[in-house]
């Protein structure tokens, strides 16, 4: 199924929803995005959703998918604030939540892991807004009951936009 206009918000230039039946499922659209991002080589994934939303399950299937040797080890690295695992290309996961604001992010430099060509995942992006790039992925899940939830992903800049198209071409 093709990426579809949502024909909503000004700076979205697409958007696309599912259900997810499911930890699995979740893992799966991990893997689907990651198997979506060539040609591109960097890719910002902003993941959102209350606590136990599936962010980190998203980002453990991401992981499979970029091939990262250690992708049963991803956790939610709350304390750690980032871990940078070895993949093609590198993930970069980070965890905002415990951010006080924008700096804290800035402070990681992610612009060099995104120019040497790395996948970046932040969980928690509303408290770090300001300092996020703007050609990112948006992931929203959301709780629909204990077996399942919905997931949102929007594109906003050309290169994220262009990635969601690929995702859509996969499934
Ligand atoms: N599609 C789904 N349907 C039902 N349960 C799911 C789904 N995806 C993930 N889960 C489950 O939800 C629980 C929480 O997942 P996870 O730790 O990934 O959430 P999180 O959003 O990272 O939470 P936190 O905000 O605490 O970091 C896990 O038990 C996971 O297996
Ligand atoms: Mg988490």
């Amino acid at each position: 199924m093709r990426a579809r206009s949502n024909g909503g918000a000004m700076s979205t230039s697409a958007a696309r929803e599912l259900t997810l039946a499911g930890p699995g499922a979740t893992v799966v659209l991990g893997r689907e995005l990651a198997a979506a991002l060539a040609p591109a080589t960097a890719g910002v994934l902003c993941l959102s959703g209350h606590l136990g939303a599936g962010k980190t399950t998203l980002v453990k299937g991401l992981a499979e998918g970029l091939g990262v040797a250690e992708a049963r080890e991803v956790t939610s690295p709350t304390f750690l604030r980032v871990v940078r695992f070895e993949g093609s290309p590198s993930l970069v996961h980070v965890d905002a939540y415990r951010m006080s604001g924008p700096d804290d992010v800035v402070e990681l430099g992610l612009d060099e892991d995104l120019a040497g060509g790395a996948v970046v995942a932040l969980e928690w992006p509303e408290i770090v807004a300001a300092a996020l790039p703007a050609d990112r992925l948006e992931v929203a899940l959301a709780h629909v009951d204990e077996s399942a939830r919905n997931v949102r992903i929007s594109a906003h800049g050309a290169a994220s936009s262009a990635w969601l198209d690929r995702l859509g071409e996969l499934a």
